[in-house]
């Protein structure tokens, strides 16, 4: 490609660290893409003639048939996928292909090339997504009446419903789908045209080939534009926050899969046996998932450390930008299908749920209120009586609710027989109807918005 300036060839270890040709293959699509654009455009403007168009857009039509047919050939000579695409070119057009690379250089394409691939991951975010939020809301419809324990510090808490629980995730993925949504709409300028590095003199018509490729807008600065890869990191932020709200739930599926709890039975088909143990059922996938999510969050390190301190405009540090994006890309997209495929094929068992729900004192905190609510007293006094309470329960390996009024009153002459109406978890659920509440009523709220919300595509 420059060996007018050059008498030797590279060094074997030369060839080697400078080609991206193993990982940018992936960008062929684009690749192609742009380059047919420029070449319309160039054609357009009367930069190049109607038949050298022509033959170098069916020159680039073919090449694309060949590569979906047979994949792309990986010769390292070729550094990249654009001197790839332009090498095959001139073997299937000859000289006229050298044409295609007026008024362009390899920094403006593979800047382009790589907002294109990126822009199409962060839909296929979206979509996946999407199928994620659904499994959750359906799930959610389910067992909007189910009750489970509700934790803090994995210490049983207040009872809520497992309808509630799905929909904290559903929550969580509307605002992943929101990020990739703001990473695509700053992405969305086309870098081409900026050439090298400051634009050129031939008088391109920008706002063709951006819209040609469906870009709002042709990029402001060319510097900014050949070298800056900040839309990546978006991605990959983006990326890592899904990938650590995944990670979340994984966990949980291993801890309700564990036999201590036993709120959930894996299917088959995501799970797998252990070669020695015949008893065994282990959550393989949902601990892949857990673990995927360092990796991705690696990816996202590693790309941040890469841009940070790079002087204007490319330098080839640059290359390294894809490695990462695509293993996250990779990795967060087989997360959430196999985070989905278990949503949807989970056995529940919500007598397991209640039985945890209803032994740790669960309701400890609406007996509190009853005695704001009902005696006046001070929340900090009331939570004290409680506490004599359930030690007084603890100490009988009893429930709280199988305390007598006499017990209870013992405690406190205050407390009245209305107690035991909330001392159910049941009870406790229900009451707790405030805007976003576990309580089913409020869950059902909540899942109705969301169906209607997905339906919009949103
Ligand atoms: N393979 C290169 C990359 O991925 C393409 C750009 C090369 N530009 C250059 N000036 N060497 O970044």
């Amino acid at each position: 490609m420059w060996g007018g300036r050059f008498a030797e060839g590279p060094a074997s270890v030369m060839r080697e660290i400078n080609a991206s040709i193993p990982f940018d293959k992936r960008l062929w699509r684009q690749d192609i893409a742009a380059s047919r654009a420029h070449v319309a455009m160039l054609g357009a403007q009367k930069i190049i003639d109607t038949a050298d168009v022509q033959a170098i857009d069916e020159g680039l039509q073919a090449i694309a048939a060949e590569y979906e047919a047979d994949g792309v050939p990986e010769d390292l000579d070729l550094e990249d996928i654009h001197m790839h695409v332009e090498n095959r070119l001139t073997q299937l057009i000859g000289p006229v292909a050298g044409r295609l690379h007026t008024a362009r250089s390899r920094n403006d394409q593979v800047a382009t090339d790589f907002r294109l691939w990126v822009r199409d991951a962060i839909d296929a975010m979206d979509a996946g997504l999407a199928a994620f939020q659904s499994a959750l809301v359906a799930r959610a419809e389910e067992h909007a009446d189910t009750l489970m324990p509700g934790f803090t510090h994995l210490q049983s808490a207040q009872p809520v419903t497992l309808g509630h629980h799905l929909m904290a995730y559903y929550e969580m993925a509307r605002r992943d789908r929101s990020r990739f949504v703001d990473a695509r709409a700053r992405l969305n300028e086309s870098p081409l045209g900026s050439a090298a590095l400051a634009g050129t003199g031939f008088d391109l018509d920008r706002e063709a080939t951006a819209s040609a490729l469906g870009f709002d807008r042709p990029t402001d600065n060319s510097l900014d534009a050949v070298s800056d890869r900040d839309f990546a990191l978006d991605y990959l932020m983006a990326a890592t926050q899904c990938a650590l709200h995944l990670s979340r739930l994984a966990e949980e599926f291993v801890i309700w899969a564990s036999q201590p709890f036993g709120f959930i039975t894996l299917p088959d088909a995501y799970s797998t046996g252990s070669s020695i143990m015949p008893q065994k059922r282990n959550p393989d996938a949902a601990e892949l998932v857990r673990g995927h999510s360092g990796r991705i969050a690696g990816s996202m390190t590693a790309l941040v450390m890469t841009m940070k301190g790079l002087p204007l405009a490319y330098a080839k540090d640059t290359q390294d930008d894809k490695p990462p994006v695509f293993e996250a890309h990779d990795l967060l997209a087989l997360s959430l299908a196999a985070m989905t495929g278990m949503v949807e094929t989970t056995t529940f068992v919500p007598e397991r749920m209640r039985a945890l729900a209803e032994s740790g004192h669960a309701t400890a905190t609406d007996l509190a209120d009853w005695l704001v609510r009902e005696a006046n007293v001070p929340f900090r006094e009331a939570h004290h009586i409680v506490g004599s309470a359930v030690k007084l329960a603890d100490d009988r390996g009893a429930k709280l609710d199988d305390l007598s009024l006499a017990d209870l009153q013992a405690i406190d002459d205050r407390i009245g027989e209305s107690v035991f109406d909330v001392l159910s978890v049941d009870a406790s659920v229900a009451s707790r109807s405030s805007h976003g509440g576990t309580a089913p009523d409020q869950v059902r709220a909540r899942i109705a918005a969301a169906k209607q919300a997905l339906e919009q595509g949103e």
